[in-house]
């Protein structure tokens, strides 16, 4: 599938016109990340961390992963590309009195800032997989890892029947053709693909595994009321509805949406919506 929401030219950081940057700093993915926290805290959990250890979170948004795996103990640095959600990171950090957890700019792509086996641990639950050159995001992540160390990402699935495979393919049916050369991002959820990525970055197949895993979205309303959060907030989103309204489609767009958010709900007296994703586990 061709993710046609995201532009695949890459500019230095914080350059103007990065479109990679300007998509995510559209709206505002706290609005969203916001009925994500229990699923981010179930990753955590899952991965059966004893610090002290070094972790860094890539496309950390404000902080789903990276606040967690730092209230567990964690020296934990979060790099995203969208300097709201640094911010906004920052923010909850010090809302929570977290002194281990700092949020940076940065571009998965090109990790300058950071010095060769800083980590023990790098995650990047769909975040690294939104980044252009998916060949250097999987260079810079295991650059980065320690020896030993390990890599954990969570990529959507491209065709998967869920939630976010949907909703991201639905609204790519709105949206101009991506740029020649372009590289969806989707294709992080396929295995070949991901074990290509990393074989170029020197880490043999036999070290990559994967599972499938369940992302559980939460929200205390309607699912038609979560249509609307996405539409206002998730840049994604915001740019399908942009560009439906220019052909005169935003009505369809939102009633397929709304569809979508309702067949896929699991509540009955508020929203719960499940969605698969492809957990890729790398030992460096
Ligand atoms: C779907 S959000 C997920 C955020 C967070 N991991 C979470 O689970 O809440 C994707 C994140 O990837 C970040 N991102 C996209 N491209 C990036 C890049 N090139 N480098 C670093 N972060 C990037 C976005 O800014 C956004 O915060």
């Amino acid at each position: 599938m061709s993710l046609k929401i995201m532009e695949a030219k890459a500019a230095p950081n914080g350059a103007p016109g990065n479109p990679n940057q300007a998509l995510w700093e559209k709206g505002d993915f706290t609005e969203i990340a916001a009925f994500m926290r229990q699923s981010g805290e179930a990753v955590v959990e899952s991965l059966g961390l004893r610090p002290p250890l070094r972790a860094l979170d890539l496309g950390c948004g404000d902080g789903t992963t990276a606040l967690p795996l730092a209230l567990l103990g964690a020296d934990v640095t979060g790099i995203d590309i969208a300097r709201n959600l640094v911010k906004a990171g920052n923010k909850r950090a010090a809302e929570h009195g977290l002194t281990n957890l700092k949020f940076q700019e940065g571009d998965a792509s090109n990790l300058e800032q950071v010095p060769d086996k800083s980590f023990d641990l790098v995650v990047s639950i769909f975040g690294a997989m939104f980044a252009p050159k998916p060949f250097d995001v999987a260079k810079e992540m295991v650059r980065v890892t320690k020896a030993a160390g390990r890599i954990v990402m969570g990529n959507w699935i491209p065709n998967d029947p869920t939630f976010v495979a949907q909703l991201l393919k639905i609204s790519s049916n709105y949206t101009p053709p991506p740029p020649e050369g372009f590289v969806s991002p989707m294709t992080w959820g396929i295995e070949n693909n991901v074990i290509e990525r990393f074989a170029a970055a020197g880490i043999p197949a036999e070290r990559v595994s994967f599972t499938r895993d369940t992302f559980t979205f939460n929200f205390q309303g309607t699912p038609s009321a979560y249509v609307d959060e996405f539409r206002k907030y998730y840049g994604p989103t915001m740019n399908a509805f942009e560009a439906a309204e220019k052909q005169g489609r935003a009505a369809e767009l939102q009633k397929e949406l709304e569809e979508l958010f309702n067949s896929e709900n699991k509540s009955q007296d508020a929203t719960s919506i499940p969605a698969t994703f492809l957990r890729v586990t790398v030992a460096v």
